[in-house]
């Protein structure tokens, strides 16, 4: 890594200090979205609520969908690659009367080719969008993002706000809401059950923005369980942070101690990525693989999630295939939610519903 570069993610982490993401309390109007950390009980559950009637009109086709943000547009900058995330926030804005806008051939060849730095790109697009959604490999990007928002914002005619769509390997703030949204859709939850997250904990963003979520949901009689290798465990600070909010949480390498007593299984891949040595990569990247078998062993009634994209940690395409023909496994409905609960975010940040 060059000196630069080290000088960058400096910068940017920094801003984690500098920033601090306002709490929702019941009003999310032009609000940055960066941290769940922003969210109580109450603002989940506004949140829900939209987000059912969104489904809901979508599936009726429900013509005035399209007046809700009419006129509005999103931009989209994402530095790292993205299906779902990109894909779902731009659908959402669309099926809502939206548009979106994006560097024509991607972020990397917009004017970041010339070396524009991060600040200046955001506020490039705070100019011309209502709403940032960005996804930047470094931890820090997003409150970086709204820290510079908030000046511009002082000095422009149309405010603009920023949703994170992923923080390096900090927070994925809403892809927590579309996983607590699934649970407390399927499984009556979070409340009474047993959430067993595997994999990298300690690289998963969604894993830290879900972990610490179900806390902030405050979740009756519910246990934890994080299972990963002794490399990959979930930093102190959110375990910390879910523990001191009253949840039980139980850490083991062994998925079969935890796997007959599980209610939800959240499946992670190894966050290939974040690794600065491939041979450490390599060294445990086989640990946890998610087969037809692994899954036969679980509670009849589990559901399976799993953030997507997967690798080999859900084993060949031929299990992906048994997998997701097992009504245990949700994550495609999971991914769809994904689409309804960022239209909701959207449509309240706007001030639309
Ligand atoms: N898509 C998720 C993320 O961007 C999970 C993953 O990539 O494994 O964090
Ligand atoms: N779940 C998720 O964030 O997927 P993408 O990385 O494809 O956006």
């Amino acid at each position: 890594m060059t000196d630069n570069a080290t000088m960058s993610i400096r910068q940017t982490e920094q801003f984690l200090h500098l920033y601090k993401p306002p709490a929702i309390d019941g009003n999310f109007k032009g609000k940055h979205i960066i941290s769940v950390e922003q969210f109580h009980r109450q603002d989940l559950e506004a949140l829900y609520a939209v987000s059912k009637t969104m489904r809901q009109r979508v599936m009726e086709h429900d013509r005035d969908l399209v007046r809700l943000c009419e006129g509005r547009l999103m931009a989209s900058l994402f530095f790292e690659a993205s299906t779902r995330t990109d894909m779902s926030f731009q659908a959402a804005m669309r099926r809502m009367g939206g548009s979106v806008v994006s560097a024509s051939n991607g972020v990397q060849f917009s004017s970041v080719y010339k070396g524009e730095n991060l600040a200046d790109t955001v506020r490039a697009a705070g100019c011309y969008a209502d709403i940032i959604v960005i996804r930047h490999p470094q931890i820090g990007s997003s409150y970086e993002a709204a820290y510079y928002l908030d000046r511009l914002n002082e000095r422009i005619t149309i405010p603009t706000a920023v949703i994170s769509g992923g923080d390096g390997a900090g927070e994925h703030p809403t892809q927590a809401l579309l996983d607590l949204f699934t649970i407390a859709d399927l499984k009556n939850g979070p409340d009474n059950l047993t959430i067993t997250l595997v994999g990298d904990l300690l690289y998963g963003r969604t894993v830290h923005s879900l972990v610490k979520l179900i806390g902030l949901w405050g979740a009756q009689n519910t246990t934890l369980c994080l299972v990963s290798p002794p490399s990959l465990r979930i930093p102190d600070t959110v375990l910390d942070f879910v523990q001191k909010h009253g949840i039980t949480v139980h850490e083991t390498t062994d998925l079969y101690e935890v796997l007959h007593q599980t209610d939800v299984i959240y499946w992670t891949r190894i966050q290939e990525e974040r690794f600065a040595r491939k041979a450490d990569y390599e060294a445990i990247s086989d640990n946890f693989i998610m087969t037809p078998a692994v899954l036969n062993q679980a509670k009849r009634d589990v559901i399976l999630m799993h953030p997507l994209p997967r690798k080999h940690e859900m084993g060949t395409p031929h299990d992906h295939d048994i997998l997701d023909q097992n009504p245990r496994s949700v994550y495609f409905q999971q991914m769809e939610n994904g689409m309804f609960v960022r239209m909701a975010l959207m449509a309240m940040v706007l001030g639309a519903v």
